[in-house]
């Protein structure tokens, strides 16, 4: 006997994108809509917490009545409403939880608190549907940058994280120093295809080191040094940053690999998976050390409200709904567990 698949409809606004999805557990994106706030914030080179939750308050309903009419379906049709609970900026998770909680409210339907970080470490779930448990996850984003082994829905084991700036971080910041626009990542991207990845002598933190995690203002402060010598093609100094990132990603994972052994899967999530350099470097990895590699489409990689929905598709079967007194939280491990390390990145 077939059962009918359950909807989800997920919300996500947790940093500078405003997003609205229907999902079903047989991995249907019904409809999907996303507003990015990348002009509002462009003239401050980064994003501006009040505006961009005033951004999601002013996006969110249009979104919501776009998404629900294009797809046909009622809220009574969902199986729970799915929102970005954190972590992230507070103002902007509370507009997304709050509308979420008025819905549910308003339509009797139970509500679920997603932790971002779930929401992209199961999004390649949705877009792999052969992806078993357990998978090692390299979570690369604006705010993060950690490996983590995905036991099960609801089970991660944090196994390294950044001790100072996240990947995405350590991107848009060399890209302001470069003079390149905001987001940095895909800036950096297209202007190191032109340049040479050897050209410029930037240092690989914490490669080779005993302790598991990573660290990027070191680098980063290596390519403000460099651009200020002067000695250098922008070109250059976008394709050795890269490079170096590239070199720290491969040598943190082989730390990890080498502790917990090698699962089946390797795996990549969060923003800064949408780079090219980044993905094929994975890929070899994978290939070296015969796990399958999968990197969810590009769409699926930045923030997003498909993976909030999933995450909700995939929570749906424990029945744990969140009460609507449920709170926004600023700050949201993944892994309870993981011990805090120095000046960690802890942004959205
Ligand atoms: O996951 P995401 O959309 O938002 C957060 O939760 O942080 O990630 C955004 C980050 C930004 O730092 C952006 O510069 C970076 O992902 N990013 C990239 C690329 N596309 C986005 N970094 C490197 N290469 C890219 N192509
Ligand atoms: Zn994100």
């Amino acid at each position: 006997m077939s059962t009918k698949p359950r909807i989800v409809l997920g919300i996500e606004s947790s940093c500078d994108e405003t997003a609205v999805a229907l999902v079903t557990s047989e991995r249907t994106i019904l409809a999907e809509k996303i507003a990015s706030q990348t002009e509002e914030h462009a003239p401050y080179g980064g994003v501006v917490p009040e505006i961009a939750a005033r951004a999601h308050a002013e996006k969110l309903s249009p979104m919501l009545e776009a998404v629900m009419d294009e797809a046909g379906i009622a809220l009574t049709d969902c199986d729970a409403i799915a929102a970005t609970a954190g972590p992230g900026l507070i103002g902007g998770v509370m507009v997304g939880l709050v509308t979420a909680k008025a819905l549910a409210m308003a339509s009797d339907t139970p509500l679920l608190a997603i932790n971002h970080l779930e929401g992209h470490a199961l999004s390649p779930r949705l877009a792999n549907p052969e992806l078993e448990f357990p998978y090692l996850l390299l979570l690369v984003s604006g705010g993060h940058c950690q490996i983590l082994l995905v036991e099960r829905v609801g089970e991660y084991r944090r196994l390294a994280t950044t001790i100072d700036d996240a990947l995405g971080e350590a991107f848009d910041k060399s890209a302001k120093i470069l003079g390149l626009g905001y987001p940095g990542g895909p800036a950096i991207e297209k202007l190191a295809k032109e340049g040479d990845p050897d050209a410029v002598a930037l240092p690989r933190p914490l490669r080779g080191s005993a302790e598991p995690h990573f660290s990027f203002a070191g680098l980063k402060s290596a390519v403000l040094r460099a651009k200020a010598s002067g000695d250098h093609a922008d070109a250059d100094i976008a394709a050795s940053f890269q490079q170096a990132a590239v070199d720290c990603l491969i040598d943190r994972l082989e730390h990890a690999l080498e502790r917990i052994g090698t699962p089946a899967n390797l795996v990549v999530a969060g923003g800064v998976a949408a780079n090219q350099t980044i993905r094929s470097a994975l890929k070899k990895l994978a290939g070296k050390q015969s796990m399958e590699f999968t990197a969810p489409p590009m769409a699926l990689c930045t923030d997003n409200a498909a993976m909030i929905a999933w995450a909700g598709c995939e929570r749906l079967p424990l029945g744990e709904f969140d009460a609507l007194d449920v709170s926004a939280r600023p700050r949201w491990p993944l892994d309870p567990d993981a011990e805090p390390v120095r000046g960690a990145g802890v942004k959205a």
